[in-house]
């Protein structure tokens, strides 16, 4: 698959086979995603490589219970519905849409590792450069994962609810960062197109590209 391809039939991908992943295959993707840019060539990251059954298995849950937070939080509260039912209700739409997690062979947990190298002036921005570098990663992962066929999803707001026992399963230290964790197996199918949510509100690319100065845009949202 070239690389137009692959860009343009990458999709976030939670449903999912417990097909095996090869090691070959898991080795030319990590080889792959962390040839990605870096700043100041610093390689500020660490991917963790879940393959273990038991702990594959505790952070698919963990990442379940973190969406199921997230829907809790997220999602309007129906009319007539008490707080324990909308709060059911969302672990249940968990459930239905995550629970092939339970399967993935394996998960990659990209972490930001502080380089430490700047100084206290440019602590911040050196913090957003590595998160950056990180996403560059990422995205090398997720396309040439789609290359082989594999599916993923860039996860960043579950685990923020699992902090915690993210942490913890995985045995970070202080200072290293799960900042985006995703999936990565055999998609039951890749979905075709946009989700069904964003269908009637994602903007074409003309209408977020300003030529020269901002505000010129290419094309405006109505026309
Ligand atoms: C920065 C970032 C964070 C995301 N976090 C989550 C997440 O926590 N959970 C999840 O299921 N999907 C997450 N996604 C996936 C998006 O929902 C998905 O990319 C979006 O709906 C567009 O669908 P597509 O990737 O198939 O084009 C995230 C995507 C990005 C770029």
């Amino acid at each position: 698959m070239n690389v137009n391809d692959a860009i343009r039939k990458r999709r976030a991908v939670r449903n999912y086979t417990d097909a095996p992943v090869s090691d070959e295959v898991l080795d030319r993707l990590l080889r792959l995603s962390l040839s990605a840019p870096t700043g100041s060539g610093a390689q500020a990251w660490g991917m963790v490589v879940v393959r273990d059954p038991d702990k594959r298995l505790a952070l698919a849950e963990l990442i379940i219970s973190g969406g199921a937070q997230y829907f809790i939080t997220l999602r309007p509260r129906k009319d007539g519905v008490s707080e324990e039912e909308h709060a059911q209700q969302c672990r249940d739409y968990a459930d239905k849409i995550l629970g092939s997690y339970r399967r993935v062979p394996v998960w990659i947990v990209g972490t930001v590792v502080p380089r430490g190298n700047y100084p206290e002036s440019m602590k911040d921005g050196g913090r957003d450069d590595d998160l950056m570098s990180l996403a560059f990663a990422m995205e090398n992962l997720f396309l040439a994962a789609r290359g082989e066929g594999l599916g993923t999803v860039p996860t960043t707001a579950f685990q923020r609810f699992e902090m915690d026992a993210v942490r913890s399963l995985l045995g970070l230290p202080e200072e290293v960062t799960p900042e985006i964790i995703s999936p990565l197996g055999h998609p039951e199918a890749f979905p075709e197109g946009k989700p069904p949510a964003l269908k009637n509100t994602f903007r074409s690319w003309k209408t977020l590209v300003h030529d020269d100065s901002w505000g010129a845009l290419r094309e405006s949202a109505e026309g």
